[in-house]
């Protein structure tokens, strides 16, 4: 991934966390997604007073990136004002795998610019896909 695109992915997450709609736990994320024809998509957290229904980050940016007819995508950024580079969660790990190849890198870090970059199978081997249902 070229620098300057990776930078604008991260800028664009960490402008997300001003977007995050957090009363709940007041703990904002941002993601950014580029797909393979280049388009950027940003998302935040939107929480719900039933909780159940939040809503992550990373799935917010992967959705507007869908509704708008892209389901290939380059690079992910997932942050948020943790200690280390963030830990995306288990239901995000499984919608990733859906939409995303399993080496695809995903870059994941914080305010303070710690960075992790990983790839969707390392964070979620042995994913359910749709060739499981066979
Ligand atoms: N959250 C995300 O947006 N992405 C993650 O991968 C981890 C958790 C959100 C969900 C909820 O709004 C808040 O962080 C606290 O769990």
């Amino acid at each position: 991934m070229d620098d300057t695109i990776r930078q604008d992915l991260v800028d664009k997450a960490t402008a997300m966390l001003d977007k995050a709609y957090v009363p709940y736990s007041h703990f904002p994320v941002g993601a950014a997604l580029i797909s393979k024809s280049g388009e950027v998509f940003a998302g935040c957290n939107i929480e719900n007073a039933s909780y159940g229904l939040s809503n992550c980050a990373e799935r917010t940016a992967i959705f507007k990136a869908v509704s708008e007819g892209h389901t290939s995508f380059d690079y992910l950024v997932i942050t948020g004002n943790t200690e280390g580079p963030i830990s995306p969660c288990g239901a995000c790990r499984q919608v990733m795998a859906e939409f995303c190849e399993a080496d695809m890198p995903v870059l994941l870090t914080n305010k303070k610019g710690k960075v992790k970059e990983t790839t969707v199978k390392e964070l979620l081997p042995g994913a359910f896909q749709s060739g499981d249902m066979v």
